[in-house]
């Protein structure tokens, strides 16, 4: 009993309330806030999650600059119908290269987080050419001009070193293949070793099937690859994190 007469003084006195709900609050702040500054502890380190190829690089900024976030989010919640509908819930780890994430909150079209691989390239052609030839209902804008902006890598090394700037893992190594990774991603008849030991799983070929590489095919090389990287099928989650 004692101890409650005295949390009556508290009570009564504003002063006294305020200062003591502060220093409470401020350490169960300090308890957990202060260990999300350490980012290495929330970030689940998962195997097989790698920087994005220069060609997908390329494709993701013609995604931001079109918008495609406006309609489309990337990431699957972890809720039942989420799972059922688009496969397993997103990690904190799928998205940690991504600058800026494309997480999202609208959903005017479906999640794309694990789109890779769902539809052949052709679809993919055809679908950004023209959305409603494929899915009579759609009311996503077509795409097709971005068949007709060829791409010559110009800044890919620049691009690549911003990104190692803000801390993706790119090396020397990467950043000086960078152009010829660029092309060999898009061309079925080069040498994919290089490539291949630098961004384990990158998919190689003419993915619009056009001749030059262009904005459909960088897109589509970053479609194809979303959601691709972990295998989920040896996937444990690690319960102390
Ligand atoms: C105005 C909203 C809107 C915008 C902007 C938009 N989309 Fe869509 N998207 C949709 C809708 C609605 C669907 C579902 C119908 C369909 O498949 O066309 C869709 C479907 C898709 C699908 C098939 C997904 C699946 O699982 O079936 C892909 C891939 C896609 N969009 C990519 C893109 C890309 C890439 C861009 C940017 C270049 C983009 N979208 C911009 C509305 C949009």
């Amino acid at each position: 009993m004692a101890i409650l007469d005295k949390h009556a003084i508290l009570e009564k006195n504003i002063t006294l309330l305020a200062i003591f709900a502060f220093l409470v609050v401020s350490i169960g702040g300090i308890v957990q806030i202060a260990p999300l500054f350490w980012l290495e502890n929330t970030i689940e380190d998962v195997e097989g999650m790698r920087p994005y190829s220069p060609l997908e690089l390329t494709g993701r900024d013609v995604y931001v600059r079109e918008g495609c976030y406006v309609c489309h989010s990337q990431m699957v919640r972890a809720m039942r119908d989420e799972v059922e509908r688009y496969g397993h819930y997103s990690l904190a780890a799928e998205s940690k290269y991504d600058h800026p994430f494309q997480w999202g909150s609208k959903r005017t079209g479906p999640d794309l987080a694990r789109v890779g691989g769902r539809y052949s390239d052709d679809w993919h052609v055809d679908h950004l050419r023209d959305p409603q030839s494929v899915v009579p209902e759609s009311v996503m804008p077509k795409y097709g001009f971005l068949e007709n902006r060829i791409l010559d890598a110009t800044y890919i090394e620049d691009r690549l070193r911003t990104d190692a700037f803000v801390g993706v893992p790119y090396t020397d190594e990467m950043i000086d293949n960078a152009r010829a990774d660029f092309r060999a991603q898009a061309d079925p008849d080069a040498d994919h070793d290089g490539l291949l030991s630098r961004y384990p799983k990158a998919q190689t070929r003419n993915f619009d099937g056009q001749p030059g590489i262009s904005e459909t095919d960088a897109l589509i090389a970053y479609l194809q690859m979303l959601g691709t990287l972990v295998d989920f099928s040896t996937f444990t989650p690690d319960p102390s994190r």
